[in-house]
């Protein structure tokens, strides 16, 4: 019987990406993918690091995975374990020292190592452990294999890495330096996602919109000629970008919401705060102010455009009239989505060690009152859709029979009961209910 392979990914797009580049590696050595982990003979968990939670749950997973590995030792099979992603990239040898049944842990930017690795390991009847953490000269898109459609939706990473240096953030750490795939090389995936059955292709980056790949005469090239040039694709019926960096929203990417039909109206710009003392002290380049003036520019090209943020709340420094004024904003933008998160102390990143810290029953009472009001107009968006029709493309099965799960052009989950095939088709519907967190209708 073919090996299995179980890959369990937690934190962002970038990592789900990264996830379906290393799956469509094992899969051409001859693993085939389960999602049953006492099944599999290698185990991999693909990591993040931006909170203290997020990688805390990585040591309680190994642990099970640990309990597994031995009692299928004891039934003659071999489990090899893998950890990727940004954990280990900020804690190497750590992993190792805690969890030494862990036969390989590789950073983001080696997942090109990973095939000769486990042949290795495959190899040898000796455990041995592989550590591969630096950040090389060369890119690992050159070297995976080419990928294919992940369904009807794909992510397609065209940028890596930040410059920005957050205070709070370990992206910079973990990822490295901005690097930028050249025009051809996004082009060509992109031909292939869409040869292969995509409709909807996201393009990902920790800071997308600062996009600068070089194109065939080494010329650079920023987001909105990329996102121009895949528009003309056969087969591409809808776009969209993200993550967006404020500062880096310019007039030529703002125009693309209006000149490009398939770009969807929906924008994920995060502000982290809303008061100008606090995002300085972040390092973000961009004020409130600032951020507004992008926002009505965006208005001003496509007046159906709606906006989803990330917030911190807590950040060392934050006094009620600075959470007032991340209150003050959502009033202002009425965001349609939000992730929002307490300050989290990441060693090494300037913000851990400044000694205004706030305390964790004010950062509790804080993210309670702003995810409250989040949801209020989340709700009031989802509700306001009742009775229109949306364009929705449907890519998952629900739990009972007939039921399709897609999404709008808003990103919201939205449910029908049919007895068509409409899986990995977009389809127009009449939203008949609506919830905070999802969308039910009808087709027409
Ligand atoms: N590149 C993106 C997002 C990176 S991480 C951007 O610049 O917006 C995703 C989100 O996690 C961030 O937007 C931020 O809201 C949150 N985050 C990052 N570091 C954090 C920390 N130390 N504590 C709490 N939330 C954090
Ligand atoms: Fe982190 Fe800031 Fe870069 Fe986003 S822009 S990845 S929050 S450092
Ligand atoms: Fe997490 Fe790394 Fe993404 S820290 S949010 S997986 S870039």
């Amino acid at each position: 019987m073919a090996k299995q392979f179980y890959i369990k990914t937690f934190g962002c797009q970038m990592n789900v990406y990264d996830s379906s580049r290393i799956a469509d590696m094992l899969q051409q050595k001859g693993y085939t993918p389960t999602v049953h982990q006492n099944q599999a003979d290698l185990v991999i968990f693909n990591t993040c690091h931006i909170r203290e939670k997020a990688a805390e749950k990585l040591f309680s997973d190994l642990g099970r995975a640990h309990l597994i590995q031995l009692e299928r030792e004891e039934h003659g099979l071999k489990t090899i374990i893998g950890v990727v992603g940004c954990v280990v990239q900020a804690e190497d040898e750590q992993i190792i020292k805690r969890a030494p049944f862990v036969n390989f842990a590789v950073g983001p930017l080696m997942y090109h190592k990973i095939g000769q690795i486990i042949d290795d390991i495959e190899q040898k009847s000796d455990r041995q452990n592989f550590i591969y953490t630096d950040f090389p000269a060369v890119s690992k898109f050159d070297f995976l294999p080419e990928n294919k459609a992940q369904g009807a939706c794909s992510y397609l990473a065209i940028q890596e890495g930040c410059n920005n240096f957050c205070t709070y953030c370990v992206v910079p750490y973990t990822r490295g330096v901005e690097y930028s795939r050249p025009i051809n090389d996004v082009i060509t995936e992109a031909k292939r996602l869409l040869a292969t059955g995509t409709l909807e292709i996201n393009l990902l980056g920790q800071n997308v919109n600062s996009y600068h790949g070089e194109d065939s005469n080494g010329k650079e090239r920023n987001l909105a000629y990329l996102i121009n040039k895949i528009a003309e694709l056969d087969g591409i019926k809808r776009l969209r970008y993200t993550t967006s960096y404020p500062a880096d929203m310019n007039d030529d990417l703002i125009s693309c919401h209006h000149n490009i039909d398939i770009l969807m109206p929906y924008l994920h710009l995060p502000i982290q705060s809303g008061s100008d003392k606090i995002l300085k002290a972040m390092n973000r380049r961009h004020n409130s102010a600032d951020y507004l003036r992008i926002v009505e520019k965006l208005y001003a090209a496509n007046p159906t455009v709606r906006m989803s943020s990330d917030f911190i709340v807590g950040f060392p420094g934050e006094t009620d009239a600075d959470f007032q004024a991340t209150l003050d904003i959502v009033n202002r933008v009425k965001y349609i989505q939000a992730f929002s998160f307490k300050y989290s102390r990441r060693p090494g990143t300037p913000a851990a060690t400044m000694e205004n810290q706030v305390e964790e029953k004010i950062k509790k009472e804080r993210l309670d009152v702003l995810q409250t009001l989040l949801f209020d107009y989340q709700t009031k968006f989802n509700k306001s859709c009742i009775g229109r029709t949306m364009p929705v493309l449907f890519e998952q099965t629900g739990r009972h029979k007939g039921q399709l799960i897609g999404r709008t052009p808003y990103m919201q989950n939205l449910h029908i009961t049919t007895k068509r095939d409409n899986m990995n088709k977009i389809i127009d519907v009449v939203v008949t209910e609506a919830t905070t967190n999802s969308l039910s209708g009808k087709e027409l």
